[in-house]
C-alpha cells in the first residue's frame, strides 16, 4: 500500500511517500481503506513535537508511529473477533489526536477509539473534515454554560476549530461574534454568525461591548487585553498557551481571585466529540468548511501550507486520484499561495 513516512521530527520535507505491507488488525481492530484524510494544526504539532510536551506521549527522540495522520474516512476491509458494533463494508469515519496513521491507503485502529459510521450519503471528503477542528471546538463548549441569552465572540472563526466553534454555538443558539478577515463575511455569516468584526479593518479587543465568553480559537490575544470585554462571571478561553504558558496559570488562579476567569480547553474524550459531531451532521447542524483537496502524493505541499496557519476551515487528504493536483474549494476566493 501507499503511505507517508515519518521516521524522525522536523519539517514537512522529512515526509517520504512509500511502499508498505498492508497492516493486519488484532482482535480488537478494524482494517480501514482510507478514502480521504486532513492535514490539520495536529498533525503539524505531531510532525514537529511543538509544543516539546508532545514528545512525552508520541516519543521522546523520534516518533513511534511511523505513519502520519489523525482524521479519517474510509470503508472497512477487515474486523477483528472482537469487534460488534461495526461490519466490513460500513463507511466510517473518526480522529485519534495521538496518530491513527491515516495518511496511507490502509490503517488499523482499535474498535474502542473515536470513530463511528459517516451519516448517510456524505462524502468520504467531507466526513474526514468533520473531526479535528469539531473536537476542539466542542471542547471550548463543553467547559462553559451556554444559554441563549448570551453573546460570545470567537476570534479566528475562519480556522477549522472557529468555523467549528461558530456552527457550535449556533446550535445551542447563542448570539456570536465572528472575527475574521472581511472577505469571508459571508461564509462565517452562513455558519451562524449574527456580527462579523473584520480583524484587518478593527481590533476587536477595542470595541465597545460585552461578552459572556470569548473564545480566541487561533491563540493571538491574551486575557489581559480581552478582560475588559468581559461579563463580570465571564470567561476568556485560548487555543494557545499564551505567552510563558501564562493561560495555565491563569486558569489555576482567575477561578479563585477573578469574577472573570481564563480556562484552558483540555481535549478530552475525543470519542464522545465524534458522536456528538455525527448527530449534528444526520440533524443538518453542522458542515465542515474545507479550503482545498491535495492527493496523497502532495502531503509535503500540504503540510507547507496548513503550517501557514491562514487555511479556511480544513485542508483534505485523497486517496485514489494519483494525477489530480490541489483543488481549491469553490466557494473561497482568497489567494494563499
Ligand atoms: N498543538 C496542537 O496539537 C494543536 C492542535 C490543534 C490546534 N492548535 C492550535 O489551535 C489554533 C487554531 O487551529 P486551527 O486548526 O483552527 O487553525 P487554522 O485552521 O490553521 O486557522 C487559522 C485561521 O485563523 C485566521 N487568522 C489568522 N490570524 C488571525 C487573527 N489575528 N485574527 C483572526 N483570525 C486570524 C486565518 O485566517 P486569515 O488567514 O484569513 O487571517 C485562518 O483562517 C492554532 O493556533 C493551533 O496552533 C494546536
Amino acid at each position: 500500500m501507499r503511505a507517508v513516512i515519518c521516521t524522525k521530527y522536523g519539517p514537512p520535507d522529512i515526509l517520504q511517500l512509500k511502499e508498505m505491507e498492508k497492516p493486519l488488525p488484532e482482535d480488537n481492530e478494524l482494517l480501514i481503506e482510507v478514502h480521504a484524510s486532513t492535514v490539520n494544526r495536529t498533525d503539524c504539532g505531531l510532525l514537529r513535537a511543538k509544543p516539546f510536551i508532545v514528545r512525552f506521549f508520541t516519543g521522546i527522540f523520534k516518533p513511534r508511529k511511523s505513519i502520519p495522520g489523525t482524521a479519517f474516512a474510509g470503508i472497512i476491509k477487515a474486523a477483528g473477533e472482537k469487534v460488534t458494533a461495526l461490519k466490513v463494508g460500513d463507511r466510517v469515519f473518526g480522529f485519534d489526536d495521538s496518530g491513527s496513521g491515516s495518511h496511507a491507503r490502509y490503517m488499523t485502529i482499535s474498535k474502542d477509539k473515536a470513530l463511528t459510521t459517516i451519516p448517510g450519503d456524505m462524502t468520504y471528503m467531507q466526513a474526514a473534515a468533520c473531526t479535528e477542528g469539531a473536537h476542539y471546538a466542542y471542547n471550548f463548549i463543553n467547559k462553559v454554560n451556554l444559554s441563549s441569552d448570551q453573546n460570545v465572540l470567537v476570534n479566528g472563526a475562519t480556522g477549522a476549530i472557529g468555523s467549528a466553534a461558530v456552527q457550535l454555538l449556533n446550535y445551542f443558539g447563542v448570539n456570536v461574534t465572528a472575527v475574521c478577515e472581511g472577505e469571508y463575511s459571508e461564509l462565517v455569516k452562513s455558519l451562524g454568525a449574527n456580527k462579523v468584526i473584520d480583524y484587518t479593518q478593527e481590533d476587536f479587543t477595542e470595541i465597545d461591548h460585552t461578552y459572556n465568553y470569548i473564545f480566541d480559537t487561533v491563540g493571538k490575544s491574551s486575557f489581559a487585553r480581552c478582560k475588559p470585554l468581559l461579563k463580570a462571571g465571564g470567561a476568556y478561553i485560548s487555543s494557545e498557551l499564551g505567552y510563558m504558558a501564562q493561560n495555565i496559570f491563569l486558569a489555576l488562579t482567575t477561578p479563585i481571585l477573578c469574577s472573570k476567569k481564563v480556562k484552558f480547553p483540555i481535549p478530552t474524550d475525543c470519542r464522545g466529540s465524534i458522536l456528538f459531531i455525527k448527530q449534528l451532521i444526520e440533524d443538518g447542524k453542522f458542515k465542515a468548511v474545507i479550503d482545498r483537496e491535495y492527493p496523497l502524493e502532495q502531503i509535503v505541499e500540504a503540510y507547507r501550507y496548513v503550517e501557514k496557519g491562514q487555511k479556511i476551515g480544513n485542508v483534505v487528504i485523497t486517496m485514489e486520484h494519483n494525477n489530480k493536483t490541489t483543488q481549491k474549494s469553490e466557494h473561497l476566493t482568497k489567494t494563499t499561495d
